[in-house]
């Protein structure tokens, strides 16, 4: 693959070859040296036109420790702000001649279209309700080392499903390892034709908690419900937030997740996301680095074969 743009574009295999790589970057960042020369010689550049905390800065640690030039485009402070385009802002910086595009933006498609237009490879960081792949393939990871495979598991991903980009990656990529879906979550939140998906879809926590292997909690995403119903956050975290009494309902073997940024008592309650007995929300932050590395040494191996096309 040249870019990394979305999980609907990989296949089985892809995901395992990058969780491998990934598998063995997560025990170099345990390691006191944690450099690799992956990515030496190149130069990665991160544009984050939406907030971020974990995927910026994990895609920066992941570059600097596999050797790249790691540039932050501060969006804020660019000429964005003076009315140059999303295209017109990229085709600047790729003649710079960075190798590596991080970018992560607020309408849906807006990667896809900027991978278009650059010489450089592109890795999605998160483009509206599409897609996030990096968080899904670090769920992955840590449910992977969490329960010692990622197939056959029955995983629940619960809360605001229709305005989640890390929801759509992940039913994408659990759905291609062969695991059994659950969707639980308001009608009001669950997007149309989402059964299509392969998927089963519950408004009741108990219910669709029962037995299931992995709980995966979802952020309520109040900025993306633009002028549609906003639940009460009383309400919700009564109906959908976990806590240890629903949770109960699952396996008692069960791994609780959760993407952050999360709100406390909202759509999870603080003890349980603390608990480290049933909680993997560190261990998730952990592998987002790992996960970051392998992405950008696949791109870097593909890149060092293909010939530099010509500016125009
Ligand atoms: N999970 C996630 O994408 O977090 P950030 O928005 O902080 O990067």
């Amino acid at each position: 693959h040249r870019h990394l743009l979305g999980i609907e574009h990989l296949s089985q295999g892809d995901i395992t070859t990058l969780l491998d790589l990934a598998n063995t970057y997560a025990e170099l960042n345990r390691q006191p040296d944690k450099h690799a020369d992956a990515l030496a010689g190149l130069t990665q550049i991160n544009m984050f036109f939406e907030n971020s905390t974990r995927t910026q800065a994990s895609f920066e640690i992941a570059g600097k420790r596999l050797g790249a030039d790691v540039m932050n485009m501060a969006m804020q402070a660019s000429s964005i702000k003076k009315g140059e385009t999303l295209i017109d802002t990229a085709m600047t910086l790729n003649a710079m001649h960075p190798d590596l595009l991080v970018v992560r933006h607020p309408q849906s498609g807006a990667v896809d279209l900027l991978a278009q237009k650059v010489n450089c490879a592109v890795l999605n960081a998160g483009d509206g309700r599409h897609e996030h792949p990096t968080q899904a393939l670090l769920d992955g990871l840590t449910i992977r080392r969490a329960k010692g495979r990622l197939h056959r598991l029955s995983i629940a991903i619960c809360g605001d499903i229709a305005h989640s980009r890390v929801a759509r990656s992940n039913i994408l990529l659990l759905g291609k390892m062969e695991n059994r879906i659950r969707l639980i979550g308001p009608p009001t939140l669950m997007p149309a034709g989402v059964a299509d998906f392969g998927v089963e879809v519950f408004d009741d926590m108990a219910e669709g908690l029962k037995d299931v292997d992995v709980v995966m909690m979802l952020r309520l995403q109040k900025e993306r419900m633009d002028g549609g119903f906003i639940p009460s956050e009383r309400e919700y975290y009564h109906r959908y937030g976990l806590d240890s009494e629903k949770l109960a309902h699952a396996r008692p073997d069960a791994i609780v997740m959760h993407p952050g940024p999360m709100n406390r008592g909202v759509e999870i309650d603080g003890t349980l996301a603390d608990d480290i007995n049933r909680s993997v929300i560190q261990d998730q932050v952990e592998m987002g680095v790992a996960v970051r590395m392998a992405a950008m040494d696949l791109l870097a191996r593909n890149l060092r074969q293909t010939p530099v096309r010509q500016v125009s």
